[in-house]
C-alpha cells in the first residue's frame, strides 16, 4: 500500500476577478467561484491519486462576504481525507483588495473527488502520510463529513416527511406562506 504526504498534492490558484464575472449587482458571481473550486479541487485531487478525477460532491457551500470585480482571489486546496476510492478536498477560498491589502475569508469547501482509470472505472487512491496534529485533525473531520454526507442522502433518498395532512399545515401556518388547497 503507498502513502503521500498532504503537501505532495497541496495547490493554490490566484485569479484576478474581471468585470465579465461580475452580476447584476456588481459582485463576482457565486458560480465564477465554483467553477474555480471545481478547478482547484481537481488538481490538488489528481497530483494525489496520479490520474483522472471526477467531482462527485460539494459540501458546505456559503458565501459569508460577497467578491468584488479587482479582488485577487486565491483557493488553497488540500487533501484531508481519503477513502478507498474517493479523497475529499477542502478548500479555503480568500479574496484581496490589493489597494488596501485587507483579506477577506470568503468560504470553506469540501469536495469529494473520484479516481477514476482509463476505463472509466473506480481506482483505488494512496492513503495518506498525515505529519501534523492539523492533518490529523482535519483527516477525522473528513471521516465525519463524509459519514454526516452519507446520512444526508439517505434522508433526502427517503419520504422526509410523514404527517398527516393537518400536521403539514400546522408546519407550514408557522412559516413565511398561505395555504389555500383547490386540489
Ligand atoms: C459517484 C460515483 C463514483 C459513485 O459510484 P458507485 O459505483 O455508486 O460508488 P460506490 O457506492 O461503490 O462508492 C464508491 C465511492 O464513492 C463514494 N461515494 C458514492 N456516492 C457518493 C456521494 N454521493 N457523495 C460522496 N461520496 C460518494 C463512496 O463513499 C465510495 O468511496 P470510497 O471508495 O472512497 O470508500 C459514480 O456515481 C460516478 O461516477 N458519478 C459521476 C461523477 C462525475 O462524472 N462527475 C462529474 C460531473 S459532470
Amino acid at each position: 500500500m503507498s502513502f503521500k504526504t498532504v503537501s505532495e498534492s497541496e495547490t493554490t490558484i490566484t485569479e484576478l476577478m474581471i468585470p465579465s464575472y461580475a452580476n447584476f449587482g456588481g459582485k463576482v458571481h457565486g458560480g465564477i467561484l465554483l467553477s474555480l473550486m471545481d478547478k482547484v479541487a481537481y488538481v490538488c485531487a489528481s497530483k494525489h491519486s496520479g490520474g483522472y478525477c471526477v467531482t462527485v460532491a460539494v459540501e458546505n457551500v456559503e458565501f459569508l462576504s460577497p467578491v468584488e470585480v479587482g479582488e485577487l482571489v486565491s483557493m488553497k486546496a488540500s487533501v484531508n481525507y481519503v477513502g478507498n476510492t474517493t479523497m475529499i478536498v477542502g478548500i479555503r477560498v480568500e479574496s484581496l483588495q490589493p489597494k488596501t491589502g485587507i483579506v477577506k475569508h470568503t468560504n470553506s469547501s469540501y469536495f469529494t473527488m473520484a479516481a477514476k482509470d482509463e476505463n472509466n472505472e473506480l481506482t483505488s487512491v494512496p492513503g495518506l502520510n498525515l505529519q501534523s496534529k492539523r492533518e490529523l485533525r482535519r483527516f477525522c473531520e473528513g471521516k465525519l463529513i463524509r459519514s454526516f454526507s452519507k446520512q444526508k442522502r439517505e434522508l433526502l433518498k427517503s419520504d422526509m416527511i410523514d404527517v398527516p395532512l393537518e400536521g403539514m399545515i400546522e408546519m407550514a401556518a408557522e412559516e413565511n406562506c398561505t395555504v389555500n388547497l383547490i386540489g
